[in-house]
């Protein structure tokens, strides 16, 4: 359902030149999910009736990757001079095209914010004129600093900038998440000025400004991980770490055994059932889904693939997109799979290629087996029948069809139909030399 008292803006303009990049900071990814993605998932968790994204110029062109598969509108909005964050927030509440009860502010490079966390800011206004998100920070560095009174209300943010020795003491940090009451979001905002050293119109202002003004500001403290933010390569990576970390406690917390939790690479859509077996190294890209029962050996690489369920895939195994797995089915070393189906309890052990493929439950693929997909311009298909056998070192030419029960003899070249059960050998008979050897040395 609809909250129709709350608005977010997502602030995501910065230049991000410490990333040293020509994609804009906030589609750099984590867990393969660009950050600004990230965030927006969390926000639409709490269903608001609108969100602004405040966006550069350079950022254009990017919308599509970031509304994808979405069903709600983004305005996005472009901060045209990069005045500060109160500048942006300002930007981002006139984009707003119906009036907020609260608005929440966040940052597009805070990629590890959660729900949970926004809704208790949500609360935290009620009756306030805003809320901060603040963290004890273990290195407080160059985070802005909430300075408390003995009664533990909020009084001012000071940036590291302008902070004097005293206020650099203080670890509770700002994380630049903040809740407004939307009523009186504009006018605290007009109020705030540039008076400072960066000359930056600077969002954090706004409690100085409303404690002036004799409101009530409160705050709500995080966990440091959750507001990482990222300006980095280095801080990229750090987010990684978490965001990883966070993933794997949640697979064995639902019952999947990790041998080695901090080897595997998870996606931030990877689904997987409990009493799944994965073992060390393995890594998962995007849209991939591995029901009960399944093994996972190590050193697999798998992306857009279902595994059905009691399969076993490695070690050593690349599965590419479009594959699915059938029940019972083995997938083992050395074999990459593409755009595939394997039956029921199909086999593919060691060392091959199939791709563009349909394989028929209970089918055997043998060693060194090469579906040739691809002819240098265009991609065809091979169908292999239920039970058939396609002997080692085979290469099945596509298009081509092997019937259910059909066996194709080891290192044939299949360019024509094999019909059910057919046997197909494909390749120049073998001549034995009576003593041959001893021929051949003569000469
Ligand atoms: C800000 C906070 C600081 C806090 C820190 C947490 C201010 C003044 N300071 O500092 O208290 O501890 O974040 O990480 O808010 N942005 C725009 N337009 C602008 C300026 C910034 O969209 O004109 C966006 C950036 O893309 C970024 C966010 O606002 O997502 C924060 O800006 P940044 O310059 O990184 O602020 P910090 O100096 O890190
Ligand atoms: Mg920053």
């Amino acid at each position: 359902m609809q909250n129709n008292e709350l608005s977010i803006i997502v602030l995501a303009a910065g230049r991000g030149t410490r990333m040293k990049s020509e994609l804009p900071k906030v589609m750099h990814r984590v867990a393969g999910r660009e950050m600004l993605n990230l965030v927006l998932d969390e926000a639409l968790k709490l269903a608001p009736q609108e969100i602004s994204v405040v966006v550069s110029d350079d950022f254009l062109g990017y919308e599509d990757e970031i509304l994808r598969g979405r069903d709600v509108a983004l305005n996005f909005v472009v901060q045209k001079e990069r005045l500060g964050t109160c500048h942006a927030a300002m930007v981002g509440f006139e984009a707003l095209q119906k009036n907020p009860g609260k608005v929440l502010v966040l940052y597009g490079d805070t990629p590890l914010i959660c729900a949970e966390t926004l809704r208790e800011m949500v609360a935290g206004v009620d009756g306030k004129a805003l809320c901060v998100l603040g963290f004890e920070a273990e290195d407080p560095g160059q985070y802005g600093r909430l300075v408390v009174d003995e009664n533990d209300s909020l009084q001012k943010i000071v940036e590291f900038k302008d902070a004097n020795d005293d206020e650099l003491l203080i670890d509770l940090c700002n994380s630049g998440v903040m809740a407004f009451d939307g009523a009186r979001m504009a006018d605290l905002l007009a109020q705030i000025g540039n008076d400072n050293a960066a000359r930056e119109f600077y969002l954090t202002d706004a409690v100085a400004v409303a404690r002036g003004a004799g409101l009530d500001c409160g705050f709500v403290v995080a966990d440091e991980d959750e507001v990482l933010g990222v300006n980095s390569r280095f801080e990229l990576a750090k987010a990684e770490e978490i965001l990883q970390n966070r993933l794997r406690e949640h697979f064995m917390s639902e019952g999947v055994t990790l041998r080695d939790p901090f080897s595997v690479y998870f996606s931030y859509d990877t689904k997987i059932a409990s009493d799944v077996i994965i073992g060390q190294n393995v890594v998962f890209g995007a849209e991939v889904e591995v029901e009960s029962g399944v093994e996972i050996k190590p050193f697999s690489h798998i992306e857009g693939a279902i595994l059905r369920g009691n399969c076993a895939v490695g070690p050593f195994a690349r599965l590419r997109p479009g594959c699915v797995v059938g029940e019972d089915a083995k997938i083992g070393n050395f074999v990459e799979v593409k755009n595939s189906e394997l039956g029921r309890g199909a086999k593919a052990g060691h060392l091959a290629y199939i791709g563009d493929a349909t394989v028929g439950g209970g089918a055997n693929i043998g060693a060194g087996v090469i579906t040739c997909n691809y002819d240098g311009v265009n991609k065809y298909r091979t169908e292999i029948g239920e039970e058939a056998f396609i002997g080692s070192n085979s290469a099945l030419v596509a298009p081509v069809v092997v019937g259910d029960g059909a066996l194709v003899g080891a290192g044939s070249v299949v360019v024509k139909d094999v019909e059910a059960g057919d046997l197909a050998v494909c390749r120049a008979l073998q001549k034995n030399i009576k003593d041959g050897v001893k021929k051949l040395r003569k000469k």
